[in-house]
């Protein structure tokens, strides 16, 4: 366990709070845990405890300013930099600083130039953490995928007692530790495609469909924390972390032209976007006026490339198929599972409370070519993506014992 965040890197923003105290325990422990650790003091947080003390335990000096550091630019260097952020105390102003998008020192700049996950353990006084403006912020950050390390019940600052005490560190390590899946992808090739595809009408119109690409992102991310090298081709425009290598495309013969080059150097291939089944027989480069606007439009069928992708994959590749349904999910994800050659298929029942395109949570069924079924709970794209990549994992283990191949072929381990 001390070993899951080994080589992480991880900054450590700290803020104004009494708890900032209990801060220097937390970065002892996430170093000792073999993390990375990149301490970042706001000027109130000095006032509680000095940068020093953070240099003398973290894997590299406390940085307390934008302006005092010899690199010119460091919020983007650690934002990119960094596997996650966690801020520890976050106090009330930082939640809202994070929540509107204020970056007025070196810990809120850091925190809106990265694109990699951020925990948040909020510390202060009861009237402060009930109030509805801090409410409302963190109900937004969660909503953005930030994960809250709750407060606790307890004693406060100038012997005050009430809710607000920021968690105990041995509780956010476990909650790091718990977030951050293990190393087991690290070196393998990912491909991942995420998103709906826009199929031109003419110079201005397209044809989409609702798929918002988040559970695709969150598949790369989660692959990227593994240690997988992970190549993500999205319709998506939402920032991803500078270690994913991205291709952005727009329409289904954009993504199938990214895709079907790339696919068989990976190997494990997850195919998560919403590919458009048909497309403008004859779209116009010019925009259509109202005036001449047509009353029907021609669709020609798109190429199924998954099919191309299951027919060509060689033996040790996993490949992942997602289905939306809104009807009879099991049964028909069980038909594209056999008809295109897939060792997984995530169903995913869109009609579902909570669930499928433009949440931020999801619920899904995970059907392997060898007769596994595991059903995931209603929980955030990341968890459901880390649900979708231990099963990958399962099914690369059973490969490389050269057992029984999920989809019945003899297999080897020739990638
Ligand atoms: N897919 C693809 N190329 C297409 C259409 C779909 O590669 N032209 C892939 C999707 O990325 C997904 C899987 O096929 O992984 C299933 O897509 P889905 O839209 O659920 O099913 P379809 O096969 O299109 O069938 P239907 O729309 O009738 O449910």
């Amino acid at each position: 366990m001390a070993h899951r965040l080994e080589g992480r890197r991880i900054v450590l923003g700290v803020s104004g709070g009494i708890a900032a105290y209990k801060a220097v325990d937390l970065c002892r422990r996430l170093v000792d845990a073999g993390a990375f650790v990149s301490p970042v003091l706001t000027e109130a947080a000095t006032r509680f405890v000095g940068a020093l003390t953070f240099s003398a335990l973290a894997s590299e000096r406390a940085r307390t300013s934008l302006y005092s550091d010899p690199d010119p630019i460091p919020h983007t260097t650690l934002g990119r930099a960094a596997d996650l952020i966690v801020v520890a105390p976050a106090t009330a102003r930082v939640i809202g600083a994070m929540a509107h998008g204020i970056s007025d020192d070196l810990l809120t700049a850091t925190l809106l130039a990265t694109a990699a996950p951020v925990v948040v353990c909020p510390a202060m006084h009861t009237e402060m953490w009930e109030h509805e403006a801090t409410q409302d912020n963190i109900a937004l950050l969660r909503s953005r995928g930030v994960i809250v390390v709750d407060p606790t019940s307890g004693r406060l600052a100038g012997g005050d007692s009430g809710s607000g005490r920021m968690a105990e560190p041995a509780d956010i390590v476990a909650a790091i530790e718990a977030f951050t899946g293990p190393k087991d992808l690290e070196g393998v090739r990912v491909l991942v495609t995420a998103g709906g595809t826009r199929e031109p009408i003419d110079a201005v119109r397209v044809i989409t469909n609702r798929s918002s690409g988040k559970q695709g992102t969150e598949l790369a991310l989660e692959a990227a924390s593994r240690g997988a090298k992970v190549t993500l081709v999205t319709t998506a425009r939402q920032p991803v972390h500078p270690g994913i290598d991205v291709v952005r495309v727009e329409t289904a013969f954009e993504m199938q032209g990214a895709v079907l080059p790339r696919a068989p150097g990976a190997e494990v291939v997850i195919m998560a976007a919403a590919v458009a089944d048909q497309r403008v027989a004859r779209p116009s480069a010019r925009k259509t006026k109202k005036t001449s606007a047509p009353t029907s439009i021609e669709l020609v069928p798109t190429h199924d490339f998954l099919v191309d992708l299951g027919r060509s994959k060689s033996p040790s590749q996993v490949l992942v198929g997602f289905a939306a349904e809104t009807d009879d999910v099991e049964a028909n994800a069980r038909a594209k599972l056999a008809s295109k050659g897939l060792d997984l298929i995530v169903a995913n029942d869109v009609g579902a409370p909570g669930s499928g395109f433009d949440h931020d949570t999801n619920q899904v069924l995970i059907l392997g070519a060898d007769g596994s079924r595991r059903e995931v709970a209603l929980a955030s794209k990341r968890e459901i993506a880390a649900a979708v990549l231990d099963s990958v994992t399962a099914c690369r283990d059973q490969i490389a014992r050269g057992g029984p191949h999920p989809d019945g072929k003899e297999t080897s381990t020739d990638s």
